[in-house]
């Protein structure tokens, strides 16, 4: 068999088995999965680039359950592909860390479509902050926020780099690191964290992450047609005189015909009222020391301007339908009850009192005067959202 079939077959069943083992308990398949990408890093540039490899790095690193302090949490924990890189566990409003007894103070947040997330930059011509990662906004890149959660002591609590950096070392995939980065890389902390991040923020922007596969990007390109409800829904996000959702969640594709992300990257405060279910305000003050009295200031705490206190980065609405729950303090559970605040904000009472009142947005949202007929049609047009409709990729 010539050596480069050879070499395909090994890289072939590499990939098919990857997926199986990544998480492999017992001794025997740690040392396989040692040698797939051992195999795997050998594979010559031509065959399997250095791109290619970094992703596949990526994602054992996304998925490493042992790089948190003490084993047991990875970036997949909070970010579960089966829920649009959520958090699975949706009964409650924020993330537990790998200390089940601390708590994120916010909503997991997608990480799909993040790619396309431009740095934080005030925008002169609009006069308003635009883009950052973080639903404040306050990391510039992928690279910069995926350093962040390994050190948080309410997410994956390691005391410094090195720590993660060692467990690195050990894993079955440093053959691959060290092929990429050089064979003693991991000699230096700093330039080998950073070259962890590097390479979790390439996996983030491959297209399992960006795929525009939904029902309504197969509508967009004519191969699909929404249905009666649906179109409605359709309507109704874009009428300026109904939910006027698309203001600040686009749904046209843009000039070149890149298909919308349904976000501008502009801020808002919605005047959505504290969740008092949130387990981040009831826990030790090591963690949260304003206790009840906490409030999430948002972008105010970034930009260092209290007229900006209270807003957060509009998210993107694709997946929404698998994401729950909403907003960034998890206080709505269906996208129903997120529908009926938009229309009802200003008139019923059950919504409670906003969280930061000063700042709240008064002119595009809170007395909408939507029907039930018209909420429910928003719902069916919000779950047209969800990627894997069409197994073909449309752009
Ligand atoms: C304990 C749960 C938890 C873990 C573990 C976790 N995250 Fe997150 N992630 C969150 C929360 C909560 C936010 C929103 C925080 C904020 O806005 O302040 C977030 C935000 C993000 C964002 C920004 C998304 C956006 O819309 O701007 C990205 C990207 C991300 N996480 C990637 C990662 C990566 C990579 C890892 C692993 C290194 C990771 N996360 C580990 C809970 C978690
Ligand atoms: C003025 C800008 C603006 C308008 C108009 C707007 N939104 Fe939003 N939307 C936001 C912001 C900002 C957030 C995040 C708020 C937060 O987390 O505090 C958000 C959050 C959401 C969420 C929760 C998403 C998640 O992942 O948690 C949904 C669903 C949503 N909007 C749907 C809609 C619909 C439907 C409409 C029209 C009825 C609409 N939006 C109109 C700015 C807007």
């Amino acid at each position: 068999m010539p050596h480069h079939i050879k070499l395909l077959i090994i890289f072939a069943s590499s990939l098919l088995l990857l997926g199986n083992t990544a998480f492999a308990e017992n001794n025997r398949s740690r040392l396989l999965e040692k040698a797939r990408y051992n195999a795997i890093a050998k594979v010559p540039g031509k065959l399997i680039s250095s791109t290619q490899k970094q992703k596949l790095l990526g994602k054992a690193l996304f998925f490493d359950e042992n790089l948190s302090e003490p084993a047991g949490q990875s970036c997949a924990s909070c970010h579960h592909p089966d829920f649009a890189f959520t958090d699975p566990k949706q009964n409650i409003p924020v993330s537990a860390g790998v200390h089940p007894d601390r708590f994120v103070s916010r909503n997991s947040p997608t990480v799909m479509y993040a790619r396309f997330t431009p740095p934080l930059h005030f925008d002169e011509d609009e006069g308003l902050w635009l883009g950052g990662v973080f639903l404040d906004g306050r990391a510039a890149t992928l690279e910069e926020q995926a350093k962040l959660p390994f050190l948080g002591a309410v997410e994956m609590a390691n005391p410094d780099a090195a720590t993660v950096v060692n467990k690195v070392r050990n894993a079955a995939y440093a053959p691959l690191f060290k092929a990429l980065y050089g064979q003693d890389i991991f000699d230096t902390s700093d330039a080998a964290f950073d070259n962890i991040a590097k390479a979790i923020a390439a996996f983030e922007r491959t297209r399992q992450f960006s795929p525009f596969s939904s029902k309504y990007d197969a509508y967009l390109a004519g191969r699909a047609t929404l249905s009666q409800q649906e179109q409605l829904g359709l309507e109704i996000f874009e009428a300026e005189n109904k939910g006027n959702c698309a203001a600040c969640h686009p749904s046209q594709p843009g000039e070149n015909g890149q298909p919308p992300l349904f976000t501008d990257f502009s801020y808002d405060n919605l005047g959505i009222a504290k969740n008092s279910d949130n387990p981040f305000l009831s826990q030790d003050s090591a963690f949260n020391p304003d206790g009840e009295d906490f409030v999430d200031i948002g972008l105010g705490a970034t930009v260092q301007d209290a007229a900006e206190n209270g807003k957060f980065r509009v998210p993107t609405l694709r997946n929404v339908a698998l994401t729950a729950p909403y907003t960034h303090n998890g206080l709505f559970t269906t996208l129903k009850e997120v529908v009926e605040f938009y229309n009802t904000r200003d008139s019923d009472t059950r919504w409670g009192q906003p969280e930061v009142p000063k700042t709240m947005n008064h002119d595009e949202l809170g007395d909408l005067q939507l029907s039930e007929v018209e909420i429910d049609a928003l719902v069916a047009f919000l779950e047209t959202l969800t990627d894997g409709y069409a197994r073909k990729i449309m752009r």
